[in-house]
């Protein structure tokens, strides 16, 4: 995909507030600070568009950007922060669910997970939450910089078993420093909206 216009459209806590011009939509899904933010920012090529902290728990509400007029990226705020007060936490189980199982535009969700590190149990919940809702999933490993090569393979098959995931379900690995895998992500996403 060749990035011509990315721009950010909104930030929602309800689904009225969702765009609503019915382009297909992807989420990303994953641990907070495990690099959806910057995820974004690296397939659209864009340094800040979406915002990234070295601190957990950043995006707060469903944000969204649309790109080359064609397609939207959700970020959705990370789970598994255990530093936010239960009450809080809840509120973002309950948005992410409303969103997650009633938004009809949405083609797949990315659920990105950290290469270095087996899944956690929060990760298998979400993949497992997914399948149950028959939602596609695109699983992305990333911060494959932080390892050295000759480990990737070991970690990726880590990856899947750790997640139970299905054989069908496509697992890329990435960098959102190196932009290793990025043509890979693309294509996926491309292949759900028929470009
Ligand atoms: P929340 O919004 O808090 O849920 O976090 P997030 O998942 O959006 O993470 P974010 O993109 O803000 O990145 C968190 C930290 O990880 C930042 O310091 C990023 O620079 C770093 N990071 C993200 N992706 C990568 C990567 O592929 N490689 C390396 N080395 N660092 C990364
Ligand atoms: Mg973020």
């Amino acid at each position: 995909m060749i990035v011509k216009k990315a721009e950010f459209v909104i930030s929602a806590v309800k689904p009225a507030q969702y765009p609503d011009d019915a382009l297909p939509e992807f989420a990303l899904a994953g641990r907070s600070n495990v690099g959806k933010s910057s995820l974004i920012n690296c397939l659209v090529r864009r340094k800040n568009l979406a915002r990234t902290s070295s601190k957990p728990g950043k995006t707060q509400t469903i944000n969204f950007y649309r790109v080359n007029d064609l397609l939207y990226f959700a970020d959705v705020p990370g789970y598994g922060f255990a530093r936010v007060p239960k009450s809080v936490r809840a509120a973002w189980g309950k948005m992410m669910e409303t969103y997650l199982t009633g938004r009809e535009t949405l083609k797949a969700v990315i659920q990105v997970v950290d290469v270095r590190h087996p899944p956690t149990s929060d990760d298998q919940n979400m993949y497992h939450f997914l399948k149950h809702y028959k939602i596609p999933v695109i699983v992305v490993a990333t911060k494959a910089d932080k390892i050295s090569k000759g480990k990737w393979q070991k970690h990726v098959k880590v990856t899947r078993e750790g997640l139970q995931m299905v054989k069908g379900d496509p697992l890329v690995l990435f960098s959102a420093e190196t932009s290793y895998g990025k043509d890979d992500l693309w294509g996926e996403i491309e292949s759900r909206i028929g470009v």
